[in-house]
């Protein structure tokens, strides 16, 4: 019997710990209403039964063909690319979940995002599982890898409302996940110690995140935003074009910092940007001709259409 499964899954973006949160240091994640929507229909047989079974095997391009030779399948996204908003992760979750339906199995978000872990490693090498999480559960995640058999997170309520806050394209990166993570890893092989001390001071300021987002301590978003891009340049994971226009958007009273994996050579992929006055901010982006996009944070996890 023909069966036919739609299923939807977030991006995201990393509002603080990004690369440390490798190195089981902890990372806030938030989706975003940005989504990968897949389309699965066919027959199960034998033969394409057997790609559905043996899909965390393989790598999520792989993935993507085997499906569409043995099945009607097509994907829809509205994440851009290649720019540190978790689309492939998305499109793993996305995919886990739709096999999970199709073939019937109860929806169990615990094996969707294991299998999406396991498409993710293949794809980016080395990576935290924070994106595929966030990507499956939704909502506010603190986020920590303990070791690669015990990860722990658990699900932020904020106890305030969040301020506007846009992305900002500074360019595709040349680099992919994969070259940042391992380009970090190389500089941490060189000095540890330097690499560790940037890493614990990011914890604080993911800490300090938490605490602000849970109206503990006082703390300034933008004063959050602005030290936390500064540890991220340390971490050498910033072009220079990029954090010049990080400085330009502080000048008129703003702050702003990658999100994701970041980029070298070309682009660093998007900002988060905050700025009190909106308009301010749209200014600066148009004068620079840099796309802009507001984002809502915190919307739903995995779900079927
Ligand atoms: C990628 O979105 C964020 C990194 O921290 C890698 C990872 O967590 O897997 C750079």
């Amino acid at each position: 019997m023909k069966k036919r499964v739609k299923v939807s899954a977030p991006g995201k973006v990393i509002l603080s710990g990004e690369h440390s949160v490798v190195y089981g240091y902890p990372a806030i994640l938030a989706a975003i209403d940005k989504r990968a929507t897949v389309e699965l229909a066919g027959t199960i047989s034998g033969t394409n039964g057997k790609v559905l079974t043996d899909l965390a095997k393989y790598r999520l391009d792989k993935v993507v063909k085997k499906l569409s030779e043995n099945f009607s399948f097509s994907i829809k996204s509205d994440i851009p690319s290649g720019s540190g908003l978790g689309s492939s992760a998305a499109l793993s979750v996305a995919i886990s979940a739709a096999v999970t339906k199709i073939t019937g199995q109860k929806w169990d978000p615990e094996k969707i995002n294991e299998i999406a872990y396991q498409m993710e490693k293949k794809h980016h090498g080395n990576p935290s599982g924070g994106d595929n999480t966030i990507s499956t559960y939704g909502g506010l995640l603190w986020y920590r890898k303990e070791a690669e058999g015990l990860k722990l997170f658990k699900s932020i309520t904020p106890k305030k409302r969040l301020p506007k806050l846009f992305l900002l394209d500074t360019g595709s990166p040349s680099e992919s996940t994969k070259d940042m993570v391992e380009l970090v890893a190389t500089s941490r092989q060189k000095n540890q110690k330097r690499m560790d001390k940037i890493m614990i001071q990011i914890e604080l300021i993911t800490k300090k995140f938490l605490h602000y987002l849970l109206n503990e301590k006082r703390a300034m978003l933008s004063e959050l935003i602005v030290e936390n891009q500064r540890l991220l340049e340390e971490l050498g994971v910033v072009s220079s074009s990029t954090k010049a226009l990080i400085r330009k958007i502080e000048k008129i009273g703003g702050a702003a910092k990658i999100t994701g994996a970041g980029g070298v050579k070309a682009g660093s992929g998007m900002l988060i940007v905050y700025h009190p006055n909106h308009q301010k901010l749209l200014n600066l982006a148009k004068t620079n001709r840099l796309a802009t996009l507001a984002i809502k944070l915190g919307e739903k996890g995995v779900q079927t259409q």
